[in-house]
């Protein structure tokens, strides 16, 4: 079972940017934090980020047919690409939607969310733990199936 993970732009600064809200580990942590969810639970996973719209798209495009599940923390672009819903759309690949915080109780804004649309689910606001959450998800999901 194959997993790819996604994190859309800012979340490479993860421990500077805003610690109150995300926390004071890097993006680095985030990685080995996921890759050791990943390994204890049997799943084969690659970790991508981008600050790109486009690039983001370009990877899920290229997903098809590779990974079995896609989760995805779409940061800001959460809030505004219909792009990336799209694309997760066009390839069909079972999505769970993650957020380091917990945005429904943050600005207006930032409860909208395009990639909800057709997620599986969407774990927000227990930090690095909801990827493992979603991971888990994605596999009984999957075995299930
Ligand atoms: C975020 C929440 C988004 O609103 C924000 O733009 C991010 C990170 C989160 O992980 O909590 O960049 O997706």
């Amino acid at each position: 079972m194959k997993i790819l993970v996604i994190n859309g732009p800012n979340l490479n600064l993860l421990g500077l940017r805003e610690p109150k809200i995300y926390g004071s580990r890097t993006y680095a942590d985030l990685c080995s934090f996921i890759e050791d969810s990943c390994k204890e639970l049997g799943v084969e996973c690659e970790l991508y980020q981008s600050n790109h719209e486009g690039d983001i798209v370009d990877k899920i495009q290229q997903a098809y047919g590779v990974f079995d599940g896609l989760v995805i923390n779409p940061a800001a672009y959460t809030h505004t690409s219909v792009a990336i819903l799209d694309a997760i759309k066009a390839v069909s690949i079972p999505t769970v939607e993650v957020h380091i915080s917990d945005v429904d109780s943050r600005e207006k804004f930032r409860k909208i969310s395009y990639v909800s649309y057709v997620a599986k689910k969407k774990i927000a606001g227990l930090g690095f733990e909801g990827y493992k959450c979603a991971v888990e998800f994605l596999k009984e999901y999957l075995e299930n199936k």
